[in-house]
């Protein structure tokens, strides 16, 4: 099929060369023409695993393209998905201006049937307020119908993700559309949900705040599990059996971070309200997810007493492995409030030490070429993102790097009898007390 994707970011550019790979004819869309340049010129502007590889092949077998001209992607695509970014405003609601312009664009070049589909993660109702900007800017008889289609591609397993999805998601009330939108996804034979559109909407906000909730219920067990001498590990692995509740995204840690769950859980609990029915719950999962950074900063202080020019290691600057986005990074945030408190930070990421250059305290703070040269010297180790480098990382060489043995894992990465057989004092997060004993 012709398939067109307006807006070439994370979803945008991986859902192109995926659905090329499918067999489809695809051309991206993107208002940026310095990025379309580079682009073409096979420059992948994200590091995502399997990506490059995807769009070389399909822009080589001449199945993917890209253009900065609107009206060549609406007189190419049967159906013209929009991914374009949703990004927060100040009080958590989502700006949809970009939507907004984006269906406009479209109304101006519609000159026959299309579908428009909402690929973006956007507040329930905003397919309808699609559906009547386009109707507004058409040509007056001119056919077209809008669906919902959300994605729900995790960063550093996009191109899995989605050549393999756990399901497809298609909100729409016209057969004609459904139809198309089914054909789509047929090479992909994954279960396919299709609802009305206001529900497909829902369904992805809706999925994103279960995940994050699932992740501060296990940070708020955590916490009890540190007063109470319990293992968080042990008390996920238990609970997690159970199949009605499942053990991923029970990792204890420093709390989640990214460009979707931050942003997405906010804009619930603003939609939400807008309903008439705050969200209260949620407003909960964000306020454990703020204190879990405040509890381990509180315990590297009482550790260290000052942190004024102390050298701190901090390992992990990405909001989670195998990515080197630091959006919305807890790592980030965490260096950040090092450096406020006259910490002297070196930081290492494996992958993310370019995009690191580009943050505003980035000149505060150390920038080391590995993990050991990161700790060279420092009084603390601090592990902020579960690298899987860094749990093998050479410990004899780590104890003789550090000036002082002390190691606050954010991720529970480490083994607390291994690394302490080596010397270290080790805290993670709710494994305090039993750790600390072992
Ligand atoms: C998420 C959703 O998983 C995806 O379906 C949606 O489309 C976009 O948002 P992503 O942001 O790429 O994907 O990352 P994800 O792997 O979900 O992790 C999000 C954050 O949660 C990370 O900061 C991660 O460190 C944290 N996390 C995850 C935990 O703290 N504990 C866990 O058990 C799992």
């Amino acid at each position: 099929m012709k398939l067109t994707i307006i807006g070439s970011g994370y979803v945008g550019l991986t859902t192109g060369a995926c659905f090329a790979e499918a067999g489809h004819h695809v051309v991206c869309v993107d208002n940026d023409e310095a990025k379309v340049a580079s682009l073409l010129a096979g420059e992948i502007p994200i590091f995502e695993p399997g990506l490059e590889a995807l769009v070389k092949k399909n822009v080589s077998a001449k199945r993917l393209r890209f253009t900065s001209s609107t009206e060549e992607g609406v007189d190419h695509g049967e159906v013209l998905f929009i991914a374009v970014p949703t990004p927060p405003q100040a009080d958590g609601s989502v700006d949809l201006s970009f939507m907004e312009k984006v269906a406009r664009e479209i109304a101006q070049y519609l000159t026959s049937y299309r579908v428009i589909v909402d690929k973006s993660t956007v507040p329930v109702k905003t397919g309808e307020r699609v559906a009547h900007t386009i109707r507004r800017h058409a040509k007056p008889g001119v056919e077209f119908d809008v669906v919902s289609n959300p994605e729900f591609l995790r960063e550093g397993s996009a191109v899995a993700d989605l050549m393999k999805p756990d399901r497809i998601v298609i909100g729409g009330n016209s057969d004609r559309a459904l139809a198309l939108m089914q054909k789509i996804y047929e090479p992909f034979m994954a279960p396919v949900l299709v609802t009305d559109i206001n529900s497909a909407e829902l369904i992805k906000h809706a999925a994103n705040s279960f995940l994050a909730l699932k992740i501060s219920y296990i940070n708020a067990l955590a916490e009890i599990c540190e007063i109470s001498g319990a293992d968080v590990l042990k008390v996920a692995e238990g609970i997690g059996a159970d199949k009605r509740i499942g053990r991923s995204f029970l990792n204890a840690g420093l709390g989640y971070g990214g460009s979707c769950f931050p942003k997405d859980i906010a804009a619930f609990i603003a939609i939400s309200e807008q309903l008439g029915l705050p969200f209260n719950l949620l407003k909960e999962v964000q306020s454990i997810n703020n204190r879990q950074i405040d509890r381990f900063l509180d315990a590297i202080r009482e550790a260290l007493w000052v942190l004024k020019d102390k050298k701190i290691a901090v390992w992990g600057l990405s909001f989670k492995p195998n990515t080197d986005d630091v959006r919305c990074s807890v790592a980030v945030t965490l260096v950040e409030r090092l450096v406020a408190e006259g910490a002297l930070v070196s930081a290492y990421d494996p992958k993310a030490m370019e995009k690191a250059r580009e943050l505003p305290f980035a000149s505060k703070i150390q920038l080391s070429a590995s993990a050991l040269e990161a700790a060279q010297g420092a009084e603390v180790l601090v592990i902020a993102t579960e690298w899987p480098e860094f749990a093998s990382v050479d410990l004899a060489a780590l104890r003789e790097a550090m000036h002082t043995p002390l190691i606050f894992d954010g991720r529970n990465l480490l083994d607390p009898a291994a690394v302490r057989d080596f010397g270290f004092q080790y805290r993670g997060i709710g494994r305090g007390v039993v750790a600390e004993r072992g």
